[in-house]
């Protein structure tokens, strides 16, 4: 098996530098990369839907970021749910709960939280869960609203124990680079020991780049990083690693 899938990148989003992206995908294809979830999470880089919504590399995915959702009223979820029906998107998020950025909205954003599931819960699509400093109300509101088709947990960073309730409630747990940083005891021991029908590995690029490359710029070549890594505490061959999760990946968003 040659292949890795990226569960989540990010176009550069503080500069739409589209070349530098187009740079990055031609790296991730020669990489051995055949698909990408790109996480459209910033007004600005829906310009460029056009250009990747008939691209077989690219699974698209937007919602409403939960640092930016204070700012937000009808029309724009009017919007949303406008574009989520007119492109092939497979996903909506990255939508969900972030105490740390935003500690002053919570009540807002666990409104728009539920908002969005109930969004997708009507479309019939997956969620991108976004939860910083939040893991407790997002599995609570989780739990208390249903989505038919579920979602990841993007960028899981909490306890094996905790990631144990989300699979339980269906969620699937995608690690990215911060799972190979060091001291990161409860990640590894959660990335070690879940149960691997439900594991995701993602770049969240520009961000979180993995070690050994970590301080550079991250870009969605570097997923297999995180591949090799977590086989390696699996003890698992990185072919069977992908195998699986691609499988995953292909009955979440598939
Ligand atoms: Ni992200």
């Amino acid at each position: 098996m040659k292949y890795f899938i990226d569960s989540h990148t990010h176009i550069t989003n503080e500069n739409l530098d589209i070349a530098l992206y187009q740079e990055d995908v031609k790296k991730a294809k020669a990489a051995g990369i055949l698909k990408v979830m790109l996480v459209f999470s910033d007004r600005k880089e829906i310009a460029i839907l056009d250009k990747v919504k008939d691209d077989p590399f690219f699974d698209l995915a937007h919602g409403f970021f939960p640092c930016d959702v204070d700012r937000l009223n009808d029309d724009d979820y009017a919007e949303l749910e406008k574009l989520l029906i007119e492109y092939p998107f497979k996903a909506l998020g990255e939508i969900g709960l972030d105490y740390h950025w935003s500690p002053e909205t919570k009540a807002i954003q666990k409104e728009a939280f539920i908002r969005q599931i109930k969004l997708a819960d009507k479309l019939g699509l997956p969620i991108i869960i976004h939860a910083r400093e939040a893991l407790q109300d997002t599995y609570d509101i989780l739990k208390a609203h249903n989505n038919r088709r579920k979602g990841v947990m993007h960028c899981y960073s909490g306890s094996l124990e905790m990631a144990k309730e989300f699979i339980k409630l269906g969620y699937y747990i995608s690690f990215a680079g911060p799972v190979t940083y060091k001291n990161n005891r409860k990640s590894v021991e959660c990335a070690k020991a879940i149960d691997i029908d439900y594991l995701l590995c993602e770049t969240d690029a520009p961000y979180l780049t993995p070690v050994p490359k970590r301080g550079e710029r991250n870009e969605t070549a570097n997923v297999q990083l995180v591949y090799e890594f977590i086989a390696g505490l699996r003890g698992m061959d990185l072919d069977d690693l992908k195998k699986k999760v691609a499988a995953n990946y292909e009955r979440l968003f598939g």
